[in-house]
Protein backbone atom coordinates (compact mmCIF):
# COMPACT_ATOMS: atom_id res chain seq x y z
CA UNK A 1 0.00 0.00 0.00
CA UNK A 2 1.13 3.57 -1.03
CA UNK A 3 2.05 6.17 1.69
CA UNK A 4 2.44 9.52 0.48
CA UNK A 5 3.70 10.60 3.92
CA UNK A 6 6.23 8.05 4.35
CA UNK A 7 7.05 7.54 0.54
CA UNK A 8 7.29 10.74 -1.70
CA UNK A 9 8.28 8.70 -4.74
CA UNK A 10 5.16 7.37 -4.94
CA UNK A 11 7.01 4.49 -6.44
CA UNK A 12 6.29 2.22 -3.66
CA UNK A 13 8.51 -0.25 -2.18
CA UNK A 14 10.14 -3.24 -4.61
CA UNK A 15 7.78 -5.97 -5.04
CA UNK A 16 4.92 -4.41 -4.09
CA UNK A 17 2.01 -4.44 -6.62
CA UNK A 18 2.15 -1.01 -7.80
CA UNK A 19 4.32 -1.72 -10.66
CA UNK A 20 3.96 -4.63 -13.25
CA UNK A 21 6.46 -6.22 -15.87
CA UNK A 22 6.41 -4.89 -19.39
CA UNK A 23 4.84 -6.49 -22.68
CA UNK A 24 7.31 -8.70 -24.18
CA UNK A 25 6.73 -6.43 -27.41
CA UNK A 26 7.39 -3.36 -25.39
CA UNK A 27 10.79 -4.78 -24.13
CA UNK A 28 11.52 -5.58 -27.50
CA UNK A 29 10.55 -2.18 -28.80
CA UNK A 30 13.00 -0.91 -26.29
CA UNK A 31 16.09 -2.99 -26.70
CA UNK A 32 15.87 -2.38 -29.85
CA UNK A 33 17.22 1.37 -28.93
CA UNK A 34 20.22 -0.43 -27.57
CA UNK A 35 22.62 0.09 -30.54
CA UNK A 36 24.77 -3.90 -30.15
CA UNK A 37 27.47 -5.10 -32.12
CA UNK A 38 26.57 -8.44 -33.94
CA UNK A 39 28.26 -12.04 -33.21
CA UNK A 40 27.87 -15.80 -34.14
CA UNK A 41 28.06 -17.88 -31.64
CA UNK A 42 30.04 -21.22 -32.58
CA UNK A 43 30.01 -24.66 -31.25
CA UNK A 44 30.86 -28.69 -32.01
CA UNK A 45 27.84 -31.12 -32.11
CA UNK A 46 27.27 -34.47 -30.63
CA UNK A 47 28.35 -35.93 -34.25
CA UNK A 48 31.48 -33.74 -34.24
CA UNK A 49 30.12 -31.11 -36.90
CA UNK A 50 30.31 -27.39 -36.47
CA UNK A 51 27.23 -25.53 -35.91
CA UNK A 52 26.27 -21.62 -35.19
CA UNK A 53 24.12 -18.94 -34.73
CA UNK A 54 23.52 -15.40 -34.89
CA UNK A 55 23.32 -13.78 -31.48
CA UNK A 56 23.66 -10.45 -30.42
CA UNK A 57 23.42 -11.21 -26.46
CA UNK A 58 26.72 -11.07 -26.46
CA UNK A 59 28.84 -9.46 -23.53
CA UNK A 60 31.49 -9.03 -21.21
CA UNK A 61 31.69 -10.26 -17.77
CA UNK A 62 35.08 -10.43 -16.17
CA UNK A 63 38.81 -9.45 -16.76
CA UNK A 64 40.36 -11.86 -14.09
CA UNK A 65 39.09 -14.65 -14.94
CA UNK A 66 38.52 -13.62 -18.38
CA UNK A 67 35.22 -14.40 -18.85
CA UNK A 68 31.77 -13.51 -21.67
CA UNK A 69 28.30 -14.51 -21.39
CA UNK A 70 25.46 -14.80 -24.02
CA UNK A 71 21.86 -15.84 -24.32
CA UNK A 72 20.15 -18.48 -25.88
CA UNK A 73 16.23 -18.80 -26.31
CA UNK A 74 15.19 -21.75 -24.68
CA UNK A 75 12.84 -22.36 -27.40
CA UNK A 76 15.77 -23.42 -29.69
CA UNK A 77 16.40 -27.19 -30.27
CA UNK A 78 20.34 -26.84 -30.14
CA UNK A 79 20.31 -26.15 -25.66
CA UNK A 80 21.99 -29.65 -25.63
CA UNK A 81 24.19 -29.00 -27.96
CA UNK A 82 25.90 -26.40 -26.15
CA UNK A 83 25.25 -27.75 -23.30
CA UNK A 84 27.83 -31.32 -24.37
CA UNK A 85 29.90 -29.04 -26.38
CA UNK A 86 32.27 -27.98 -23.05
CA UNK A 87 32.85 -24.57 -24.63
CA UNK A 88 32.02 -22.26 -27.74
CA UNK A 89 33.33 -18.94 -29.98
CA UNK A 90 31.94 -15.75 -30.22
CA UNK A 91 32.42 -14.60 -33.88
CA UNK A 92 32.33 -10.94 -33.94
CA UNK A 93 31.50 -10.13 -37.33
CA UNK A 94 32.10 -7.10 -39.75
CA UNK A 95 29.68 -4.46 -41.42
CA UNK A 96 30.32 -6.14 -45.04
CA UNK A 97 29.18 -9.62 -43.33
CA UNK A 98 25.60 -8.76 -43.39
CA UNK A 99 25.41 -11.98 -45.66
CA UNK A 100 26.42 -14.42 -43.07
CA UNK A 101 24.75 -12.64 -40.80
CA UNK A 102 21.21 -13.08 -42.11
CA UNK A 103 22.22 -16.49 -42.85
CA UNK A 104 23.24 -17.81 -39.76
CA UNK A 105 19.95 -16.11 -38.17
CA UNK A 106 17.35 -18.12 -40.64
CA UNK A 107 15.89 -21.04 -40.09
CA UNK A 108 17.32 -24.59 -41.58
CA UNK A 109 20.12 -23.00 -44.01
CA UNK A 110 23.57 -24.97 -44.87
CA UNK A 111 25.40 -22.43 -42.90
CA UNK A 112 28.98 -23.75 -43.29
CA UNK A 113 28.40 -24.81 -46.83
CA UNK A 114 28.60 -21.04 -47.42
CA UNK A 115 31.36 -20.29 -44.90
CA UNK A 116 34.94 -20.76 -44.64
CA UNK A 117 36.00 -21.70 -41.06
CA UNK A 118 38.57 -23.58 -38.83
CA UNK A 119 38.86 -25.63 -35.78
CA UNK A 120 40.20 -23.58 -33.16
CA UNK A 121 42.67 -24.36 -30.54
CA UNK A 122 40.26 -24.70 -28.17
CA UNK A 123 38.53 -27.73 -30.40
CA UNK A 124 35.33 -25.18 -31.21
CA UNK A 125 34.74 -24.45 -35.19
CA UNK A 126 36.13 -20.54 -35.71
CA UNK A 127 34.77 -18.52 -38.63
CA UNK A 128 37.42 -16.82 -40.57
CA UNK A 129 37.88 -13.19 -42.28
CA UNK A 130 35.64 -12.16 -39.36
CA UNK A 131 36.43 -9.04 -37.23
CA UNK A 132 37.64 -11.38 -34.05
CA UNK A 133 36.59 -14.50 -32.85
CA UNK A 134 37.17 -15.30 -28.90
CA UNK A 135 37.23 -19.44 -28.28
CA UNK A 136 35.59 -20.21 -24.72
CA UNK A 137 35.87 -22.89 -22.16
CA UNK A 138 32.49 -23.27 -20.87
CA UNK A 139 32.30 -21.39 -17.49
CA UNK A 140 28.77 -21.66 -16.34
CA UNK A 141 24.92 -21.48 -17.18
CA UNK A 142 22.65 -19.36 -15.52
CA UNK A 143 19.04 -19.27 -15.73
CA UNK A 144 17.44 -16.29 -17.77
CA UNK A 145 13.71 -15.99 -17.94
CA UNK A 146 12.68 -17.54 -21.47
CA UNK A 147 16.70 -17.74 -22.41
CA UNK A 148 19.58 -19.38 -20.99
CA UNK A 149 22.59 -17.54 -20.27
CA UNK A 150 26.22 -19.26 -21.04
CA UNK A 151 29.16 -17.94 -19.30
CA UNK A 152 32.78 -18.69 -21.26
CA UNK A 153 35.90 -18.43 -20.16
CA UNK A 154 38.07 -17.08 -23.19
CA UNK A 155 41.15 -19.14 -23.57
CA UNK A 156 42.10 -17.60 -27.47
CA UNK A 157 41.99 -14.42 -29.19
CA UNK A 158 42.40 -14.18 -33.07
CA UNK A 159 42.06 -10.15 -34.12
CA UNK A 160 41.58 -9.30 -37.34
CA UNK A 161 40.82 -5.66 -38.65
CA UNK A 162 37.77 -3.85 -40.09
CA UNK A 163 34.21 -1.96 -39.54
CA UNK A 164 32.31 -4.01 -36.85
CA UNK A 165 28.59 -4.66 -38.24
CA UNK A 166 25.89 -3.18 -35.99
CA UNK A 167 22.32 -4.09 -34.94
CA UNK A 168 19.81 -1.07 -34.01
CA UNK A 169 16.41 -1.14 -34.26
CA UNK A 170 15.97 -4.27 -36.20
CA UNK A 171 18.42 -3.38 -38.53
CA UNK A 172 21.96 -3.59 -39.68
CA UNK A 173 24.49 -1.28 -40.64
CA UNK A 174 27.72 -0.22 -40.79
CA UNK A 175 29.33 1.20 -37.93
CA UNK A 176 32.06 3.33 -38.82
CA UNK A 177 35.08 3.29 -35.89
C1 LIG B 1 20.78 -9.60 -34.92
C2 LIG B 1 20.26 -10.92 -34.34
C3 LIG B 1 20.58 -11.24 -33.03
C4 LIG B 1 20.14 -12.44 -32.45
N1 LIG B 1 20.47 -12.73 -31.16
C5 LIG B 1 20.08 -13.91 -30.62
C6 LIG B 1 20.48 -14.24 -29.28
O1 LIG B 1 21.17 -13.48 -28.60
N2 LIG B 1 20.07 -15.46 -28.77
C7 LIG B 1 19.31 -16.33 -29.50
O2 LIG B 1 18.96 -17.41 -28.98
N3 LIG B 1 18.91 -16.04 -30.78
C8 LIG B 1 19.29 -14.86 -31.35
N4 LIG B 1 18.92 -14.55 -32.64
C9 LIG B 1 18.05 -15.48 -33.39
C10 LIG B 1 18.83 -16.66 -34.01
O3 LIG B 1 19.95 -16.24 -34.74
C11 LIG B 1 17.90 -17.46 -34.95
O4 LIG B 1 16.73 -17.83 -34.24
C12 LIG B 1 18.58 -18.69 -35.53
O5 LIG B 1 17.85 -19.13 -36.67
C13 LIG B 1 18.65 -19.83 -34.53
O6 LIG B 1 19.29 -20.93 -35.12
P1 LIG B 1 18.50 -22.29 -35.51
O7 LIG B 1 17.66 -21.94 -36.72
O8 LIG B 1 19.59 -23.27 -35.83
O9 LIG B 1 17.69 -22.68 -34.33
C14 LIG B 1 19.33 -13.35 -33.22
C15 LIG B 1 19.02 -13.01 -34.56
C16 LIG B 1 19.48 -11.81 -35.10
C17 LIG B 1 19.14 -11.47 -36.54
Amino acid sequence: MLNPKTDPSGLGSPGESTVHPVEPIALRAAMGAFLTGVTIVTARNERGEPYGLTVNSFNSVSLNPPLVLWSLDLSNDKLDLFRNAGGFTVNIMRADQEELIWLFARAETDRFAKTDWHWGVSGQPVLCNTLLSLECREWAEYPGGDHTIFVGEVVNINASEGAPAAFFKGQLSAHNP
